[in-house]
């Protein structure tokens, strides 16, 4: 079973024991959750310093780090945009309840991608990062990608969105706009098999197409 399913599976067996969309709900399954979101990152360093046997990162683990953490970016990024549908759909509003810490591990993921990069990749050179940004494409959307998520960050906060009111919902449609840049950059810098890129390419424009079509039927009501 893919890896990206595992944190549904502890919020179903809960919901099994406790009833949905109670408090102890919640209070059990958020900090399953949150460990569920951390594996990918933990089975990284297991790899990295081959504990238990396990067969590292390979002949070029910065690489491997940098691609393994940009893909886990993307992958919360778009599992944050599934969750709207799925409450469409299935009416699985307790989802809700989990968006905020799905969209800030998207974020988590994404600023890992970037540190390995400058750090490890670029030895923290400003100018050559700098350079990078400005003269490679791909590199200039992932920055873009990566700005644009900074607001959504820090607006994330129940106080904030209380504060902003409606103007949170609109600054939060940039998600979309950032799931759009980060799928740009990721087929950008493919050098030959695209078939991967294309398929994140495809689940986006799923996505971007209930998104339209959800408010479109909202709108016809
Ligand atoms: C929304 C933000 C971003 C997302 C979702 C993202 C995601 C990705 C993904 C999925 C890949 C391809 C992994 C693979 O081929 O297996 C990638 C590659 C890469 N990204 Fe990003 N990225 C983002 C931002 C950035 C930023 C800010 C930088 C640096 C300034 C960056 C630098 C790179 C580099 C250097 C590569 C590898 C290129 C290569 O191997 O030739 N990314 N990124």
């Amino acid at each position: 079973m893919p890896i990206r399913w595992l944190p549904f599976i502890p919020v179903w067996i809960c919901g099994r024991i406790i009833k949905i969309d109670s408090k102890p709900f919640y209070r059990l399954t958020k900090p399953v959750v949150f460990l569920v979101c951390l594996l990918p990152l933990i089975a990284l360093l297991l790899r990295a310093f081959e504990v238990a046997g396990l067969t590292g990162l390979g002949a070029n683990p910065i690489e491997e780090l940098l691609h393994e953490l940009g893909r886990w970016g993307l992958k919360f990024l778009l599992i944050t945009l599934l969750v709207t549908p799925l409450r469409r759909w299935w009416g699985w509003n307790w989802l809700l309840r989990f968006r905020r810490m799905l969209g800030l591990f998207a974020f988590f993921y994404i600023v890992l991608h970037f540190l390995t990069y400058a750090i490890l990749d670029q030895g923290l050179d400003i100018a050559a990062i700098f350079e990078d940004v400005i003269e490679r494409p791909y590199i200039t959307l992932g920055m873009t990608g990566l700005l644009l998520l900074v607001p959504l960050a820090i607006t994330s906060t129940k106080g904030m969105m209380r504060r902003l009111g409606k103007s949170w919902q609109k600054l939060h449609r940039l998600i979309y706009v950032i799931a759009i840049v980060a799928v740009w950059h990721f087929y950008w810098q493919v050098k030959l098999d695209t078939l991967d890129a294309s398929l994140y390419a495809l689940v986006l424009i799923i996505l971007l197409a209930t998104r339209v079509y959800n408010s479109r039927s909202l709108r016809g009501k």
